[in-house]
């Protein structure tokens, strides 16, 4: 579904993605993984277009993304830190994102149910705590039924019950064939929900395979061992 070729990023003398080669098939959940400043969003900003590298290729179902626009209907994004408009309602937003993607038939209202959002309709977005914003951002990225959802953190600032609405949304999302395509910092997340994963570090893909593939390779006993293995090893 989607194929990065040798991507390349750099903001002034950061160099960010050294030359990104990885293939993501259709249908499944990856995880991509990275510590802060790794480079996560800004491949994800690259896949959308928001980011134009320095050089490489990213094509979405054989098409080049490059000076092209319309790939973007068929996918649905949840941003890292969502900037809404502080003087519009919950409802308000949500009509005027229906309104912006009038190609498409959304379907908020079981979602405002499943995040219990009922009661934060007519209120202002400046009033909203952390974790409800983040709900609203996750009714606009769901409403819309695309093949492709990215989702750059999408446990931040949630409570635990709506971590666990989050996450039998995102496994019934998979389970219509879609491609789910995940950043996150918390690990047992990543293990519950991610079919594979890919680790950023220093710009290159440091491993992409599945968590017992990477628990073999780390020779670590779980998951996390495995992860802060890789980390340590890197910050000594
Ligand atoms: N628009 C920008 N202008 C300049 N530098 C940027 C810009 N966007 C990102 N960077 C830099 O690129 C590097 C990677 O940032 P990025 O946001 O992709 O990391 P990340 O892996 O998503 O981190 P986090 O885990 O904190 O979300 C950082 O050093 C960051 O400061
Ligand atoms: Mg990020």
């Amino acid at each position: 579904m989607i194929i990065i070729d040798k991507l390349y990023k750099k903001f002034d003398k950061n160099e960010v993605l050294k030359g990104i080669n990885l293939e993501i098939k259709s249908g499944g959940i990856i995880a991509v993984l990275g510590p802060n400043g790794s480079g996560k969003t800004t491949l994800i900003k690259s896949i959308l277009g928001m980011v134009i590298p320095n050089s490489g290729s990213i094509a979405l179902n054989g098409m080049p993304v490059k000076n092209n626009w319309k790939y973007r209907n068929d996918i649905d994004y949840l941003p890292q830190i969502a900037n809404f408009p502080g003087n519009l309602k919950v409802k308000e937003l949500i009509n005027m994102i229906k309104d912006l993607r009038t190609e498409k038939k959304a379907d908020d209202q079981h979602l405002i149910e499943l995040f219990k959002l009922e009661p934060f309709l007519d209120k202002k977005l400046s009033n909203l705590s952390g974790g409800t914003k983040q709900k609203v951002n996750l009714v606009l990225t769901f409403m819309f039924d695309s093949p492709l959802v990215i989702l750059d953190e999408p446990t931040s600032g949630l409570d635990p019950i709506s971590h666990l609405r989050l996450k039998e949304l995102i496994k019934v999302e998979k389970e219509k064939g879609k491609t789910i395509l995940i950043t996150s910092h918390i690990m047992s997340f990543v293990e519950e929900i991610a079919d594979e994963i890919v680790f950023l570090l220093e710009g290159k893909i440091y491993f992409k395979g599945s968590i017992d593939q990477l628990k073999i390779k780390t020779l670590q006993p779980d998951f996390e061992h495995a992860i802060a293995s890789i980390l340590t090893s890197n910050y000594a």
